[in-house]
């Protein structure tokens, strides 16, 4: 469960690769700080740090988490913590987790579990192809 540092002068972004499942809410809601199309594809500094922090926060699988630099406060998890599902089987989790993986506890505030028993990455959904159906 290993993320890759992107450094900013306000706000560093992490992201897991393996996590993301490419719901996009990064991409659609800061392009030019999420840019695909880019190397590194994070630019946190062209961007406001509280506008990155925001929609680092949307990203539903937690692949995406920041840590603020210039004092202001970290993501706090929600409370109570939330559980929704849609048809696919996917489990969307927001709130204070410690979910157990093959490599350690991952210490998060948001996740998308698998419900429908086919990913290849449990307990994390992968967007396998019968969950996208
Ligand atoms: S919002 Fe999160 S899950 Fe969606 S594409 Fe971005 S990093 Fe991946
Ligand atoms: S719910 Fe997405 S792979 Fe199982």
């Amino acid at each position: 469960m290993s993320f890759r540092t992107y450094n900013g002068q306000d706000i560093d972004v992490e992201f897991n690769v393996k996590l993301c499942i490419h719901a996009a809410e990064c991409v659609k809601g800061l392009p030019n700080v999420f840019d695909v199309d880019k190397r590194p594809w994070i630019s946190p500094d062209n961007e406001a740090a509280d506008h990155v922090a925001e929609v680092v926060e949307r990203c539903p699988s937690g692949a995406l988490r920041y840590r603020r630099k210039d004092k202001e406060p970290n993501e706090k998890a929600s409370t109570p913590t939330v559980i929704e599902s849609d048809s696919s089987g996917k489990l969307f989790i927001r709130g204070h987790l410690n979910i157990e993986t093959d490599e350690k506890m991952l210490d998060t505030s948001r996740a998308i579990l698998c419900g429908c028993g086919y990913s290849n990455n449990k307990p994390f959904c992968d967007n396998s192809d019968i969950c996208r159906n």
